[in-house]
Order: C-alpha cells, then structure tokens, then sequence
C-alpha cells in the first residue's frame, strides 16, 4: 500500500480540529453519565480509580487514536477497517476487527440521538415553562416517563411530542453532516462548544452562590457538595465494579474506544501535531466534566436534597439527576426559565457535538471505501440510522437502551481500545510508534508513557476485560437481570445488532475485493 495523495476533506484549522474532537468528546457523558456514576458511587470513591483511569487508559488511547488516525488517514483510510489494515498489512483478518470502529459508533448513535432530543425538548418546556407544574420528585418523574411514552398523564397521553423533537434533532444531525468535516461539523462545533461553555459558566456561577438554601438543614450547603466530590475515599480501591465503572465512564466521556477519533484524525495532514492537540482535547473535556458536569449537578443536587437522598435519586435511574433533580433545582431559583433552558440547550449542544462524531465514521467508510460521493453517503447512513432509531424511540419502556448502551457505549469499548493498543504498540512497534506520535508534534510525550502504552495500558485493559468475564458474563449473556417480559425484546435486539455487525464484515470484505482483487 501506498501513501495517496487523496481528495478526502480536510480540517481547516487547528482550533477547528481541537474544537470538533473536544465536541465529539464533551457530550452527555458529562453532564448526565459522570454526575450519576459519581453520586451512585458514593462521591470521592469514585474519584480514585476515575484519575488513575484516566492517566493509565483515556490519555495514552486518546494520543493512540489521534496517531493511528492521521496514519491510516495518510493511506485513504478514515474508518479502523483500513487503519488496522494499514498498520498490519499481512494480516488478513485484522480488517474484521476494525468493523468494532464502525459497529459502536453507529449503535451509539441510535440511542444517543434519542435521549439528545429530550435535551431540545425540554429547553422548549423550560422557556413555556411546561414542566414547573411538576414540584416534586414523583411529579417531574411522572412528567418524564409520560414524555418518554412509559405513562399517559395529564402532560402526556402519547409520544408525539417525543417523536417531533426527534425528528428536529434527527434532522439536524444530518444536516451538520451533510455539510462535511470542514463546511459541517468544524464550523458548527467552533460555534457550538464556545456557547455550551457559556450556559456552563453561568450555571457553575450560579450553583455556587446558593449558599444554603435550607436554613434548617446547615450542613447541606455548597461547601460540603464541592467536598461530596472532592474528598477521596480509598476505601472503594477494593471494588471491582468501581473500578470497572470509572475506566468505562473515561472511555464514554473522552470518545476514545469507540472509533470516532481515528475518523476525526484521519482528515489531518501528514505535518499536524497530535500530541498538543490530543492533550489539549483531554483537557477541555475534563474541565467541562469535572468542574462543570460534577460541580453543576451534584452540588445543585446535594444542596437541596441532601447527601443520602442524591444517592438513592441516582441509583434510581440514569436521566434522574439531569431531567428531574435538576429541574426542580433551578426551578426554586429567581428566573427559573431561563436557567432552565440554560441547562438543557447546554446539554443539547453538547449532545449534537458528540453525535454528528458517532456518526462520521459510517459516513466516512462508505466515501473511503466505496468511494461514494459525500451526499450518497450521508443519504444511505440517513436512511439506516433514520430506520434504527426507532428502535428506542418505541421499545424504551422494554430495555433496549440500556441493552444497546452496555454493547455499544460499553462492552465494545473496552475490547476495541484493547486491540488499538496491542496493534500500536506491539505490532506497529513502541519504537515506530514514538516516532510516529511525534511527528509534527509541538510538545514531547513523557519518556514514562513508552512503558505505559507498551505494557501498563493493555494489561489494566486485559484485566478490566477478565473481571467483566469472571463476574457478569453468565448474567448478562443469560439475562438473568432482565424482567421476564423483557427478555424477547433484549433477545431481538441482540439479533439485529448481530446483523448490524455481520452486514459491516460483509461490506468490508466486498470493498476489500474491490480494491485489492483480494479478501
Ligand atoms: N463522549 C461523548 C459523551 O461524553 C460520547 O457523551
């Protein structure tokens, strides 16, 4: 294989690129996943193995993928089915292992599109001001589930408020897409994340001059919900499933593992720098998670419900916090509408950056490797996701979210970053490796993480994958926690995820024939 010279889109900017991976990883991951997790985890316990989580697998996979992304990029090849098969031209079969890279943004994508356009929705109910009848915990609960289509209320009687807000958000999507990396995604994102950051601003203000709004209860003040996050407990070092949990919400929220950086990369040039700008992307996704998502939500939460109760209101489902706590939060605040709305079109934003990310890849494997024009391409991904994403529009109440979230958003994270580990550092060779993280870089990786990345990095993630097996796979493959009602819907979702794989291990061994005479 040779390099090509390609007419593939490119980043206009620097900013852009830092601006369109730091959109792709600020999402919903850390405005709702991260303040759930730490609250059902206890607080500071989830802390502990979140950083080290975050040193040892989510910044030497986030410079991994910027690398093998620019690399395959510089052969034509946006997706990991090339990529891999760029880095390991004599395997036959690496190739396969790729179609991960494709398979878990697109599953991503089904669900996330949905739950983004509740985001839109209720930025729409804030401003009317729709759901400040709701003044309690069980009342804006019920306000939710009759909006999700789960009960029929005197808010809802049926999903078409839903499914209006879906199309909107859907549509939307495409367009950004439509208009390419540099026309689309980097000019929206370059928009986009500056406004985000500035809902963010307002509300960590805001959340931070409440004081104590309980003159009864002293304790719950702003003081002690920063203290709820910040005050380590080692304690939960012994926890499998802590720690299980913080490496997943590290590769959920930074967008490593799932295929999508390799995309965002592959559209660099031979010269761009990775290194300051793959740190630089880490950075502003951990300030948006750690300081505003955490401080936000959980401090907003602690200060009005107490330390006992945000536990057991996280633990009761992940929308809780974001769609329910919060409302109620900033609906007991003076201009409570806009607050409101500053929360959810927040969340959107964040939403609608990561999205059109999970998106890229199919897009860009279709235009690599059938040389499709971009708006064939984007109308045939249109059409599939578009069919998709009825599955958790309509079978939300039966679990096909959480099911499509532990397969895509989880269990083939862990997997996928494995093999991008063991193929950069083993087969590409450390020494290769190095040189090639380098190149064009404007800053020097730390001598330590060549022992990292070689050895620390693929053993924590094949031990990560062997606790999974040891601990769950009886239960999950035999869906022992699945109510009984559920267990045709789970099972029907398996099957089709099933299909979705094997139709991508087919379309990839017929472009390779195409291309190279050869499977
Ligand atoms: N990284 C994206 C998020 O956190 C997927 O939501």
């Amino acid at each position: 294989m040779t390099l090509i010279k390609s007419a593939r889109d490119k980043w206009s900017s620097r900013l852009g690129i830092i601006m369109a991976v730091a959109g792709s990883a600020v999402g919903l991951g850390n405005f709702l996943r991260f303040p759930a997790k730490v609250a059902a985890n206890g607080g500071g316990a989830f802390m502990v193995p979140y950083f080290i989580s975050l040193l040892l697998l989510g910044i030497p996979l986030m410079w991994i993928e910027w690398t093998l992304g620019r690399y395959g990029g510089g052969f034509g090849h946006g997706t990991a089915p090339g990529i891999f098969h760029s880095v390991w031209q004599k395997n036959r079969f690496i190739k396969y292992f790729g179609v991960i890279g494709i398979f878990g943004p697109l599953v991503i994508f089904i669900y996330y599109t949905y739950i983004e356009s509740w985001t839109l929705a209720y930025s729409f109910f804030a401003l009317t001001g729709k759901y400040s009848q709701a003044i309690d915990q069980a009342g804006m609960k019920s306000f939710l589930s009759a909006f999700q289509g789960l009960e029929q209320n005197q808010y809802f009687t049926g999903l078409s408020t839903a499914y209006l807000f879906f199309l909107i958000t859907f549509i939307a999507n495409t367009i950004v897409i439509f208009h390419g990396i540099k026309g689309g995604i980097e000019k929206f994102c370059k928009w986009a994340m500056p406004c985000l950051f500035l809902c963010g601003f307002i509300l960590f203000l805001r959340v931070l001059t409440l004081g104590t709004p309980d003159a009864a209860r002293p304790e719950w003040n702003v003081n002690n919900g920063l203290g709820f996050i910040w005050n380590p407990d080692f304690s939960a070092l012994k926890s499998a499933r802590v720690w299980l949990e913080a490496a997943g919400q590290i590769f959920f929220t930074l967008s490593v593992g799932i295929g999508v950086i390799l995309t965002y990369a592959s559209y660099l040039s031979k010269g761009d720098d990775v290194v300051l700008s793959g740190t630089t992307a880490v950075t502003v996704n951990e300030f948006a998670e750690v300081i505003l998502g955490g401080s936000i939500v959980l401090t907003a939460a602690f200060v009005f419900f107490g330390p006992v109760d945000i536990r057991t209101i996280s633990q009761g489902g992940i929308f809780n916090l974001g769609f329910v706590t919060m409302p109620l939060v900033l609906n007991k605040l003076p201009l409570a509408q806009l607050f409101g709305f500053a929360w959810f079109f927040l969340l959107f934003l964040a939403g609608i950056t990561s999205s059109v990310s999970l998106a890229q890849p199919a897009v860009a494997f279709l235009e690599d490797e059938f040389n499709l024009k971009r708006n064939k391409a984007v109308f045939i991904f249109g059409l599939v996701a578009f069919v998709l994403c009825h599955i958790p529009v309509f079978f939300l109440k039966n679990g096909v979210v959480d099911e499509l979230d532990f397969w895509g958003g989880t269990f083939f994270l862990v997997v996928f970053a494995t093999i991008e580990v063991i193929l950069f550092s083993w087969i590409f060779g450390m020494e290769n490796a190095w040189k090639e993280i380098h190149h064009g870089a404007d800053m020097e990786v730390p001598k330590v993480y060549k022992f990292i990345i070689k050895y620390i990095t693929p053993l924590f993630l094949l031990v990560i994958l062997s606790l999974w097996l040891i601990q769950d796979w009886i239960p999950v493959i035999f869906m022992k926690n699945v109510p009984p009602d559920n267990r045709v819907y789970i099972l029907a979702t398996r099957i089709l995820l099933l299909a979705i794989f094997a139709t991508l291990a087919l379309l990839v061994r017929i472009a390779w024939k195409r291309k190279y005479k050869k499977g």
